[in-house]
C-alpha cells in the first residue's frame, strides 16, 4: 500500500504558513501532498489561496457551533481525505479532547514565541512586553492543552531595542515558514521518539 503522506491544513487567516508548506511540496523538499485546507472563516485569504491553487479548499463554518459539536463536523469533514498529519497554520480555535484524541501525535501547530515562554494570543506583542532579548517560533505537537504539546523544532529570532510588534512579527515569520515543513517532515517520516516530553531523532 502506498504510503500516506497527506497533510490537512486548518486556517483562519492570511494562511502564509500553509503558502510556504505548499512551496516546500512544490520544490520537492518536503514529500507530502496536501489533501485538504479547511478554514473556519469564510473570507479568510489563505483558503482563496488555496482555492486559486487547484486544491480542495472547503469552509466549514464555526459561527453558533459549539465546540465539541464543531470538532465533530471537522472530523466528519476531515475522514474521507484520510490525512497522515494535520496542520494548524494560524487555526483560531482549540481543539477539543476527542479530536486531539483521533489524531494523536499527529496534529501539529506553529507558534510565534520560544514556547513554554508566551503561549497564546499575541506573543509577538507578549516578548516584547516582557523585555526578552530572543524570541522565536515552536513547532510542537498538539496535546489537549493550548499551546503545550511536545516540541519538535524551535528558532531563535533576536529581539532588537527598535522592534515594534510588526517587524519583530515578520522575522519571526520568515523563520516560521524554514522550520514548520521540517517539523512536518520529521513527523511524516516518524523519525522521531518520544521521552516524556522529549521529542528525539530515532537512531538510523
Ligand atoms: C503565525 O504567526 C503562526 O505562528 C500563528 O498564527 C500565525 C499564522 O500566520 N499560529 P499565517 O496565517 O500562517 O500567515
Amino acid at each position: 500500500m502506498k504510503e500516506n503522506r497527506n497533510l490537512a491544513i486548518l486556517l483562519s487567516g492570511r494562511g502564509s504558513n500553509f503558502l510556504a508548506i505548499h512551496e516546500a511540496v512544490k520544490r520537492g523538499d518536503l514529500n507530502a501532498s496536501i489533501c485538504c485546507v479547511i478554514s473556519n472563516i469564510e473570507h479568510a485569504p489563505g483558503l482563496a489561496r488555496a482555492r486559486a491553487l487547484g486544491l480542495n479548499a472547503l469552509f466549514l463554518p464555526s459561527n453558533g457551533a459549539g465546540r465539541i459539536e464543531y470538532d465533530r463536523l471537522l472530523l466528519e469533514t476531515l475522514r474521507p481525505y484520510h490525512p497522515a498529519v494535520i496542520c494548524l497554520a494560524g487555526f483560531m480555535r482549540i481543539l477539543t479532547p476527542e479530536f486531539v484524541r483521533e489524531y494523536k501525535g499527529r496534529i501539529v501547530n506553529i507558534h510565534p514565541a520560544l514556547l513554554p515562554a508566551f503561549p497564546g494570543l499575541h506573543a509577538q506583542r507578549q516578548a516584547l512586553e516582557y523585555g526578552v532579548k530572543i524570541s522565536g517560533c515552536t513547532v510542537h505537537l498538539v496535546d489537549e492543552g493550548v499551546d503545550t504539546g511536545p516540541i519538535l523544532l524551535q528558532k531563535a529570532v533576536d529581539v532588537r531595542d527598535e522592534d515594534t510588534e510588526e517587524s519583530l512579527s515578520t522575522r519571526i515569520l520568515e523563520q516560521e515558514h524554514q522550520i514548520y515543513w521540517r517539523a512536518i517532515a520529521l513527523v511524516l517520516d516518524g523519525n522521531i521518539q518520544r521521552e516524556g516530553r522529549r521529542i528525539i531523532a530515532r537512531p538510523q
